[in-house]
């Protein structure tokens, strides 16, 4: 294992199990799972007898799966092209199996060749179950795995486990997550289900918690007496790039605000946890969504900005609006942009507002997190220039992962002059560039049945509590929808809504780019 790696240090012990992806054929499996097996594997982090088996729709040989994930690894894995020697060790246990999602012959078929995988690698029953396709066959893959008895583990063999891992979005609102939860638990029990949430397996997402309570300074100050706001942006600087069918029923507030931002916000928010254990944490995260009291539609009105792109340009390239963009209804209404001001009611943070916003073909990419601290009192060098000045902690998530400190210093010259200046600390000049990916840790937490990482039941429904309010009003049209060109940083709104309290949005910077 490198040195500076973040894996678990009981990684080593991944015992062999069976991988059993569903929607095998999927963007995801080729782009982020195989290229995160493979890595695994090349670092030595999965049992070399772990195997592999696609399972969709298509007809397609075990050799033909083989060459896609091959092709996907060499496109999209952190180390490529593949290593011809690890290849040949990990090529012989990926195996294809054809059905539909629908078809019990095919999960009796699957039964039995995880039966025969079992025998031939001594998986002795390990299996963990992987949900990657349309949210709408979610239900249907876990009713037919529980009939098929692939849910149950043999009373008599102690070393069996059974996991599922649910892609998002889980759910469409509170109504259709809760049902989603009750077919599941159905099969699984809580302790089974494993909710992705991608952001979770980033490492700068991970740091936060270190951040926070591994340095004695900064929980002091982690309160409404000395932070002023928090800005929550998660910006991408691309479209909806092919998924148009899928987003236009989603748009940013349930694709990100709902998921990512809110386990940003819940992670920046938190009490410290009692012990680092999985739910201890989660516990902590679920008391922050409980705080926030989900608005009646006159703040929804007042405390959010939803936008749409339209055709634009963006670096002298032409780009298209959302609704020329295929599966996008002609008249769709559906946000590209969210902005959200949240209000989390405890003790900590009583009146200090959670400002969230991410959208698409936005000026540039980029995710961060920064809490604006009061400014100093203005009786000194704050006096001339007030307004100025107040202490931003920085801390980036994605592409340069760092965390910034911006403080006030002299300018250098005769005149007390005062100008805000950046420390920064970047992860990559202080560890080096390794860093795996995120899918990577999710995959070995929940090989080794580590879920703090992961989405509990109870997050999931509270935080489409906060979400299904504002989308309710949304609905009805307020506030309207507005535009935005491609390359801006959104609707002019969404800076109107901190104006309108003397903030401003922070500006993501060039050279995060
Ligand atoms: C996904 C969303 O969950 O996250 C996408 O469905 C979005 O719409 C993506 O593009 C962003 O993830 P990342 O890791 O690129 O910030």
């Amino acid at each position: 294992m490198p040195e500076n790696s973040s894996v678990p240090q009981n990684a080593l012990q991944a015992k062999p199990c069976a991988i059993v992806i569903f929607g095998a054929t999927g963007d995801l499996t080729a782009r982020k799972l195989l290229p995160a097996i493979y890595n695994l594997t090349s670092e030595g982090l999965l049992h070399p007898d772990t195997v592999v088996i696609g399972f969709a729709r298509r007809p397609k040989t075990d050799d033909d799966f083989r060459q896609e994930m091959l092709k996907g690894i060499n496109s999209f894995s952190r180390n490529r092209p593949a290593d011809n020697g690890i290849w040949e060790k990990l090529a012989p246990r990926l195996f294809y199996h054809q059905s539909t999602f629908e078809d019990a012959h095919g999960y009796a078929s699957l039964a039995a060749r995880l039966s025969e995988l079992d025998k031939r690698f001594g998986l002795s029953g390990r299996r963990l179950y992987y949900l990657s396709t349309s949210p709408t066959e979610f239900s249907t893959i876990v009713a037919q795995l529980g009939e098929a008895g692939l849910g149950n583990i043999d009373p008599f063999n102690s070393g069996a486990w059974r996991r599922v891992i649910v892609e998002k979005p889980f759910g469409h609102d509170l109504k259709s997550a809760q049902e989603l939860n009750h077919q599941i638990n159905r099969v699984f029990d809580e302790s089974q289900v494993f909710r992705i949430d991608h952001y979770l397996g980033k490492q700068t997402v991970q740091n936060l918690l270190v951040f926070r309570f591994a340095n004695g300074i900064f929980e002091p100050i982690w309160n409404r007496r000395y932070v002023d706001h928090v800005q929550v942006t998660v910006a991408e600087d691309i479209g909806v790039e092919g998924r148009g069918g899928y987003f236009d029923t989603a748009g940013t507030l349930r694709d990100m605000i709902q998921n990512h931002l809110m386990q940003l916000l819940t992670l920046v928010a938190m009490e410290p946890p009692v012990s680092l254990e999985g739910n201890a944490i989660r516990d902590e995260k679920v008391r922050v969504l409980k705080s926030i009291i989900p608005y009646a539609p006159e703040q929804v009105e007042r405390m959010t900005v939803r936008g749409q792109y339209v055709r634009g340009e963006k670096q002298g390239k032409p780009v298209i609006g959302y609704l020329e963009e295929r599966g996008v209804a002609p008249q769709s209404q559906t946000e590209t942009y969210a902005c959200v001001q949240l209000a989390i009611d405890n003790w900590r943070w009583y009146g200090v507002p959670f400002y969230l916003r991410s959208g698409k073909h936005l000026k540039r990419k980029g995710s961060e997190i920064n809490i604006h601290f009061n400014r100093a009192p203005g009786v000194l060098f704050n006096k001339p220039q007030r307004g100025t000045g107040a202490n931003v902690l920085t801390l980036r998530i994605q592409p340069r992962e760092s965390i910034g400190l911006q403080i006030n210093a002299k300018r250098p010259g005769t005149a007390t002059a005062v100008t805000p200046v950046q420390m920064d600390f970047e992860y990559h000049e202080a560890f080096g560039s390794y860093s795996p990916e995120a899918y990577e840790r999710l995959l070995l937490d929940a090989i080794l049945n580590d879920s703090t990482l992961f989405i509990r039941r109870d997050e999931v429904e509270s935080a489409w509590q906060i979400i299904d309010r504002i989308e309710e009003t949304w609905a009805a049209g307020k506030p309207p929808l507005k535009f935005y060109s491609p390359g801006s940083w959104g609707p002019d709104e969404a800076e109107q809504l901190l104006r309108g309290s003397g903030r401003s949005w922070d500006e993501l910077p060039q050279e995060s780019q």
